[in-house]
């Protein structure tokens, strides 16, 4: 049996040592708001926090974690979807079909606390997640609106064209 602590919670779990955090979260912990996308660190959907700094699960071996280091996923930002962060993707209505969301928003908060009001190239930085729907435009918005204390009148929904231009 080992041990890992998860949205505050000390919580015990058996697993190969080089099973994927990202498994034991989903299937012997049950918080299934992380998501499988790619498997090989590229999409971004199975990100969490590991003692505030964005992690993509799905390449972590759990035995690489240590017991008190402190995971967060989407199900540990707030009780209720009332994170600024999870407000303002509501507010702009920024998932399609949502696949991605729970590793963006997490990309997104890890961004916005350690950079509160981040420009757009600390945003291309930070946010390589991938979204098949493309809502890249709005995720950035929302970033936006959360950096400008909530305010959704000042989001810019504009679409920026690869010539620079906007409309
Ligand atoms: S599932 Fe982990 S990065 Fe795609
Ligand atoms: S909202 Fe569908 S993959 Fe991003």
């Amino acid at each position: 049996m080992a041990r890992l602590t998860v949205n505050g919670a000390v919580r015990d779990f058996q697993a190969e040592d080089d099973t994927p955090l990202l498994w034991v979260l989903r299937e012997q912990l049950g918080l299934t708001g992380t998501k499988y996308g790619c498997g090989v660190a590229q999409c971004g959907a199975c990100t969490v926090h590991i003692d505030g700094v964005p992690t993509r699960s799905c390449v972590r071996p759990v035995a690489s974690v240590g017991a008190t280091e402190k995971i967060v996923t989407i199900e540990g930002l707030s009780p209720d979807g009332s994170h600024p962060v999870q407000k303002a993707w509501a507010a702009l209505d920024v998932p399609q079909c949502g696949f991605c969301q729970s590793g963006m928003i997490m990309a997104a908060t890890a961004l916005l606390k350690a950079k509160p009001n981040p420009s757009d190239a600390d945003i291309d930085e930070a946010m390589t997640n991938i979204c098949r729907c493309g809502t890249y435009n709005r995720i950035r918005a929302a970033i936006k609106v959360v950096a400008n204390g909530g305010n959704t009148k000042t989001a810019a929904l504009a679409i920026q064209h690869v010539d620079g231009s906007t409309t």
